[in-house]
């Protein structure tokens, strides 16, 4: 599905599958309770950044929980991907939220960091394995200077039985989108937790919530308990 010349119709049934595949098994919700709703501020208005954000589904997810908490808060999605970009601003709308309050924007965090821009909570999902290492050295470099109080990475554990779970479960779907083909690819292509330990920066720490999950958290030095 990076392919720019690959298939429109299945890659838009793909960034319509990724809500289903993210509910199983990216845990964000669990995420949200533990993680996020205690850093973001309830004095004033609190910002949520998702790098990398493919369709969106994760940065409605994180605006509608965070909203039905009560909290004032403004979510931000970033992909450099048009396409992306594109499905993530009509599935917005579509569900009817606010642009002003859940905003995607066509950009790199690069570019974010170049204009100063900061967020309480920056996060992204299935986005480390994409990157080759100098990428994703500047990805957690541009991440320290976006995020005021708390980053979270969270990505795909790779192990052998991921490979079988995740090819059996998502048969039915080989043939109408790429969530099959490329999700195997991401998983062959995902870190150990030994491996994401060895690529953080110092400050970051790596944990591996259930069987297939690593998260990389790092607190603001002034934002730790
Ligand atoms: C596998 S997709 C994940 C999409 C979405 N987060 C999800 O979990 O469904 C990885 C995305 O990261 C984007 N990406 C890679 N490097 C990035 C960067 N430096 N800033 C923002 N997005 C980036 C790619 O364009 C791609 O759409």
């Amino acid at each position: 599905m990076d392919r720019p010349d690959c298939d429109p119709l299945l890659l838009e049934r793909t960034y319509a599958q990724f809500p289903l595949v993210n509910r199983f098994v990216s845990g964000w919700r669990q995420v949200y309770v533990a993680l996020i709703r205690p850093a973001l501020p309830r004095n004033r208005t609190g910002t949520i950044l998702d790098i990398g954000c493919g369709g969106g589904d994760i940065t409605r997810n994180l605006f509608r929980w965070a909203t039905a908490d009560g909290f004032d808060v403004r979510v931000v999605g970033i992909d450099p991907d048009a396409r992306a970009h594109d499905y993530a601003v009509r599935s917005a709308a579509k569900a009817g939220i606010d642009p002003t309050l859940l905003e995607f924007r066509r950009a790199a965090s690069s570019e974010l960091v170049s204009r100063g821009e900061r967020f309480d909570v920056v996060v992204s999902n299935h986005v480390l394995h994409h990157l080759g290492p100098v990428e994703l050295a500047g990805v957690f470099a541009d991440t320290e200077r976006l995020a005021r109080t708390l980053a979270i990475h969270s990505d795909i554990r790779r192990r052998r039985s991921a490979l079988v779970f995740f090819g059996l479960a998502t048969l039915p779907l080989d043939r109408s989108s790429y969530i099959r083909r490329d999700g195997l690819t991401s998983i062959r292509r995902s870190f150990t937790a030994d491996e994401l330990s060895r690529v953080v920066r110092p400050e970051w720490h790596v944990y591996s919530p259930g069987l297939y999950r690593n998260l990389a958290v790092w607190h603001a030095p002034a934002a730790l308990p």
